[in-house]
């Protein structure tokens, strides 16, 4: 299984933090933000990781990360022209998946303690075939994709409703086969203008070929100005426990 680790984007509920930057490339606690999602696919043990970042800030990542040797894995480069969204970002990865399955990171999510998801990317690489999505309880989850789940199945993701259905948010931590790069060939833009991870997802769930687990450590992304807070302090907490 290949790692690919989304950091595109213009972080607009960011600004002015990301005017001349990378939204993954900002400070969470004492790191750049991408050490982190990085951090999570080298868990898993996935030696092969891609980057897909925008073409303003792609040299940057390049110089901060380099060839992938100082975390031990191998790191590749992919631009996205333009902020075309997340699916269209994971479509510029078909050929370095090489038909195989993968591990699909947001840029900007943090996970605290790391057993739970590794044990999930075993279960994932011996499921025969489909998706494998990471929902968390959260209280705001209209600022999320919302999961609705019946009879211990999920049936459906709606991108940030008025009124969640529930208050399981998917994360942004996804597996897939290579039947994604099929369903991204479909998708049509959304109001925003922008291929929507959800509905990938959503194109799996109709299939009945996704499978979900809800985290239970910490979870959080760090995209607006509160959860870029709330991420740094998640980090401080740990360290303060662990020393
Ligand atoms: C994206 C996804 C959303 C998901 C979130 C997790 O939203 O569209 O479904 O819940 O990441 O971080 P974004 O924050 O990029 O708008």
């Amino acid at each position: 299984m290949k790692g690919i680790i989304l950091a595109g984007g213009n972080g607009t509920r960011l600004r002015p933090l990301t005017l001349v930057t990378n939204k993954h490339l900002l400070p969470v606690y004492n790191k750049p933000m991408i050490y982190y999602p990085l951090e999570t696919l080298t868990a898993m043990g996935l030696k092969d990781i891609l980057i897909v970042s925008g073409r303003e800030h792609a040299g940057h990542f390049l110089h901060l990360l380099g060839s992938g040797k100082d975390f031990g894995v191998r790191l590749s480069y992919e631009v996205q022209e333009e902020a075309g969204g997340i699916a269209e970002a994971l479509g510029l990865a078909e050929d370095f998946t090489d038909g195989g399955k993968l591990a699909v990171i947001l840029g900007d999510n943090i996970f605290e303690g790391h057993q739970q998801i590794i044990k999930a990317a075993k279960d994932f690489a011996a499921q025969e075939k489909g998706a494998k999505i990471m929902l968390k309880e959260v209280l705001d989850a209209e600022r999320f994709g919302v999961a609705e789940v019946s009879g211990g199945k999920i049936i459906g993701i709606e991108e940030k409703p008025k009124h969640p259905k529930s208050n399981l948010i998917i994360t942004g931590l996804y597996f897939y086969d290579k039947h994604v790069f099929d369903i991204i060939r479909t998708l049509r833009p959304s109001a925003r203008g922008e291929l929507e991870i959800t509905d990938v997802n959503n194109a799996y769930i109709a299939e009945g070929i996704m499978t979900f687990e809800i985290v239970t450590g910490e979870w959080t992304d760090a995209g607006t100005f509160e959860s870029l807070l709330k991420a740094s302090n998640l980090v401080a907490k740990r360290k303060a426990s662990q020393s």
